[in-house]
């Protein structure tokens, strides 16, 4: 015989490289031969014939059995590992020529059909309320507008209320089933080389249809149904989300609500403000347009803020239009100039006034506007200037608008630079 297997000696299930039979040589070839022919003890007077590799061939062959090895040069089972006799491989096992290993089994069926189709049924359910679940976010996504900061809230809400039921309700699905329907067997795979022989092809594909059986998938054509309704709508939903390349938004990021005639009304009051009243150089107070401090969509853009300073701080342009570092004069009242308050760079409130330096600071990346200077950029990101909005009084002294922002607000985007 030209086994060298120890299995053959009784050393069921080690593979060669871990009790050095291959490398005991003759000698555990020896063992393994007499211990074929004349029995255990002929195997262990084998193994003592050989060099000291050869005696886990003898050990086992006087052993005997499965069990952990014992004796200088036997392998220890790690912790953890299953032992030999319970291994069990997904590969056929090229280690040896003996006969082939015993077929695999796994249940068909689980052991309680009753209970087994409860646990379909629940499964089903879990299955169907996602999908449910899921049109529901469809549906909410087509019906929802995102016109107002209200609406985007309740928009949000739904959206993710309804795509996290439907995760929650898929992950219990598959959960329930694989816990309850499919088989639990414990399997182990020992290291093989990368490339798959014609063998383990063959073997991996029976493994994966005995799979595929054992895993109810095909049997239970109610969960394999549900499951595939339930993801639907998860399939169909990028095809939702192109809608939201549309509308073109026409003017509305050029324009905003200020007009001739809206009085500057103080956030937070609401009240109206006169210059005499704002005559402390250096002073800075956020406002909105008369009639907009509750419209969140129109505030978004038409905050602004206005600033007092002391004659002759400000760079002016006498040009009816902005300048670059400068500040239009005729758009002021009184030293006291008003700027956005949003930032050009990606729309943050710029609010923070440095009282000395005269800069306007943006909090989220630094952006730096020096406000004697036309609101010119000094530092940062931000690559325009501040705008400026043309003020004036009114018959009763209160600071107006006297026209709209001559350029857009708020961030630059591809057709402004
Ligand atoms: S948003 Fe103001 S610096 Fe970025």
């Amino acid at each position: 015989m030209s086994n060298a297997n120890p299995q053959g000696s009784g050393d069921a299930g080690w593979p060669e490289y871990l009790t050095g039979g291959g490398q005991g040589g003759h000698g555990a070839g020896a063992g393994s031969e007499a211990g074929s022919e004349a029995g255990s003890e002929a195997g262990s007077a084998g193994a003592s014939a050989g060099d000291g590799a050869s005696s886990a061939g003898g050990a086992g062959s006087s052993t005997g059995s499965a069990d952990q090895p014992i004796g200088p040069g036997a392998p220890r089972r790690v912790i953890g590992t299953p032992p030999p006799a319970e291994a069990r491989t997904m590969l056929p096992d090229h280690s040896h020529d003996g006969p082939a290993p015993p077929p695999r089994e796994l249940p068909a069926e689980p052991d309680d059909p009753v209970r087994a189709n409860k646990v379909e049924l629940l499964v089903a359910a879990c299955f169907i309320l996602a999908m449910l679940a899921g049109f529901g976010f469809l549906v909410a996504y087509g019906t929802i507008g995102v016109g107002s900061i209200v609406k985007v809230q309740h928009s949000n809400w739904a959206l993710g209320g309804t795509l996290g039921v439907t995760m929650l309700l898929l992950a219990i699905g598959a959960t329930i089933w694989v816990r309850h329907l499919m088989p639990t067997v414990e399997r182990t795979e020992e290291r093989h080389p990368m490339k798959s022989d014609a063998k383990d092809i063959e073997a991996f594909k029976e493994t994966f249809e005995e799979g595929a059986d054992t895993s109810q998938f095909v049997k239970r054509p109610l969960v394999r149904r549900s499951l595939i309704a339930a993801t639907i709508p998860l399939a169909v939903a990028p095809l939702f989300l192109l809608r939201d390349l549309g509308p073109l938004p026409g003017d509305s990021l050029d324009t905003t609500v200020w007009r001739k005639g809206l009085r500057l009304l103080i956030y937070g009051t609401g009240r109206p403000i006169t210059p005499a009243e704002f005559s402390s150089p250096g002073s800075l107070v956020s406002v909105g347009p008369e009639g907009y401090l509750d419209d969140d969509d129109a505030m978004a853009k038409a905050a602004v803020i206005i600033i007092k300073f002391r004659p002759g701080q400000l760079y002016f342009t006498n040009e009816n239009h902005p300048v670059p570092g400068k500040t239009v004069k005729n758009w002021t009242v009184d030293n006291i100039v008003a700027y956005s308050k949003v930032c050009t760079h990606l729309g943050c409130p710029a609010a923070l006034y440095d009282q000395v330096n005269h800069h306007i600071l943006c909090p989220c990346h630094q952006s730096t506007f020096d406000a004697t200077q036309g609101a010119r950029v000094t530092f940062g990101p931000a690559t325009r200037p501040l705008p400026q909005l043309p003020i004036g009084v009114d018959s009763q002294g209160y600071l107006i608008a006297t026209g709209p922002f001559n350029q857009p607000v708020g961030p630059s985007f591809w057709e402004r630079g």
